[in-house]
């Protein structure tokens, strides 16, 4: 798809997290931001309204213009979101699409966070070119999965919610757990390889990408993971994997 100039459509990517709202517009061909990326803070409580306002605020910087993708911490399912694990409760069973082409006037999509990163990292990043059974997990407020067979998403998996020693596996090895207990990383990479342990007698992936914040800080703790079947690597688009992500799923719909 080109413009009449030539020059590659403009689409738009945001990434709605727990602290920060961040946009930018996207080079989805190059799987890159076509300008650095502007920064509000979630407002709290984290109502859709308040949010939708927030993201209006970004697009708006940008003076963007058509298509936008968005992320969303929890289940989305044809634009509504179904879940708000680590969210304002206002989001359960809401029409975020529609909220959110009210707020820009431009067609929407709406997808979940780590879905939209492993889009991004299966295209553009660590999982490039990959066949096969590959998961993408992103470790940081909890935990994202995004699956992938053969290159095919299988959406919405939740895999941080599998149950781990009795618990939500997100509250024992998320990024924020590591915080909270004040891990060591050698203790919080005991946890990690337990989940790990978890989700590779489930779906036997031939690789584990690991992305999030925390995969920012990768040689602190991967080299401390035991050996497994899986090969297990640290995302390559770390930040900016939702945004490209987000704007590839606009891109494509
Ligand atoms: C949510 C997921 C989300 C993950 C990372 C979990 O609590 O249920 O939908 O992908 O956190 O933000």
């Amino acid at each position: 798809m080109t413009t009449p100039q030539g020059a590659a459509p403009s689409v738009f990517g945001v990434d709605i997290g727990g602290s920060g709202i961040k946009g930018a517009p996207v080079d989805v061909l190059a799987g890159a931001l076509a300008q650095p990326r502007h920064k509000v803070l979630t407002p709290h409580p984290a109502e859709p309204a308040a949010v939708a306002a927030a993201v209006r605020e970004v697009v708006e910087h940008f003076g963007h213009r058509g298509p936008v993708g968005l992320t969303f911490p929890g289940v989305v399912v044809d634009g509504h979101t179904r879940t708000a694990a680590n969210v304002d409760q206002g989001w359960l069973e809401l029409d975020a699409a529609g909220l959110f082409r009210e707020a820009l006037d431009s067609p929407v999509v709406v997808l979940n966070d780590a879905d939209a990163a492993g889009l991004a990292e299966l295209t553009h990043g660590a999982g490039r070119g990959q066949r096969g059974t590959v998961l993408v997990l992103t470790f940081g407020t909890g935990i994202g999965s995004a699956l992938f067979a053969d290159g095919v998403l299988v959406p919405n998996t939740e895999l941080g919610h599998l149950e781990l020693r009795g618990k939500d596996a997100e509250h024992r090895a998320s990024s924020a757990a590591r915080d909270r207990h004040q891990l060591s990383w050698a203790d919080w990479a005991v946890r990690v390889d337990e989940y790990l342990d978890l989700v590779e007698r489930l779906f036997w992936p031939q690789l584990i990408i690991i992305g999030g914040g925390v995969s920012r800080k990768h040689d602190k703790f991967l080299p401390l993971l035991k050996e497994r079947a899986a090969r297990v690597v640290p995302a390559e688009l770390r930040n900016d994997a939702g945004i490209v992500g987000a704007a590839m799923a606009a891109a494509a719909d």
